[in-house]
């Protein structure tokens, strides 16, 4: 293989990143999940590794590989995310791309549950999944950058800079996914392509659209300014 000289910014620097969605099983065959192909996070994971960062990356069920040169964690549901994510603080930096689940069942069955004639669809309870991003956001070995992502369908950036302040990040990648070619293969949501704008406590910046891969890029560019700046 060719010698890579190009220069590593973030050599030395361990960042964790989450990717993919989470599942959240109902029965053994059976689970309720986000839309996520894991692309966006992959990726980003990859661009941070390129500039030489020690990246930890956990990821649900995807069906895409594992990006080369960066130590990855399969997970399944939120929970174990959340336990992943924590057992690799303390880091540098952590970068929350997973689509969480928002909720799980509250007891998913041992069994598989059956149809029963007349008995109609089964009533599922369901409790909120622990949010991992604000749980490192407020973490006592917060990594000295936090980034999130935002998906909305209203008012981005209010709801962006929202998430800012409720989950102690310091940056939060917004993007739009109202319009309808948001979902399947030419949307943001199993799509190749990306717009998406940057929040901070010092306003927004918005970025023309472009691949999931030149976003990854100059996100990771950008973290490499941000930690530079961060005396360790
Ligand atoms: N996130 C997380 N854990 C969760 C939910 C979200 O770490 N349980 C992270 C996501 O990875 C993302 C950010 O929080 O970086 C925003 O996720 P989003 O689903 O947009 O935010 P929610 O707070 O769940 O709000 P809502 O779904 O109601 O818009
Ligand atoms: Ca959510």
């Amino acid at each position: 293989a060719m010698l890579d000289e190009r220069p590593k910014p973030l050599a030395g620097r361990r960042i964790i990143v989450t990717s993919g969605p989470t599942h959240e099983p109902i029965d053994p065959v059976r689970y309720i999940a986000n839309r996520s192909s894991g692309k966006q996070g992959h990726a980003i994971a990859a661009a941070l590794a390129k500039l030489g960062a020690d990246v930890r990356l956990v990821s649900g069920p995807v069906n895409i590989a594992d990006p080369a040169g960066v130590a990855t964690t399969h997970v399944e549901t939120a929970v174990e995310m959340k336990e992943a994510v924590e057992s690799l603080l303390p880091a540098d930096a952590a970068v929350f791309v997973a689509a969480v689940a928002d909720w799980r069942t509250a007891n998913a069955s041992g069994e598989k549950i059956k149809k029963v004639a007349g008995e109609g669809p089964p009533s599922l309870k369901m409790v909120e999944n622990p949010d991992i991003l604000a749980g490192v956001g407020h973490h006592s070995r917060r990594p000295g950058l936090v980034v999130g992502f935002a998906a909305e369908t209203q008012d981005l950036i209010g709801n962006a800079e929202a998430k800012l302040r409720k989950k102690g990040a310091d940056l939060i990648v917004a993007n739009d996914v109202s319009h309808e070619s948001g979902i399947g293969p030419s949307g943001v949501m199993g799509g190749d392509r990306n717009k998406v704008r940057i929040v901070s406590k010092s306003g927004v910046e918005e970025w023309p659209e472009m691949g999931k891969d030149e976003v990854a890029a100059r996100l990771a560019a950008l973290i490499a300014e941000r930690l530079a700046t961060i005396v360790v």
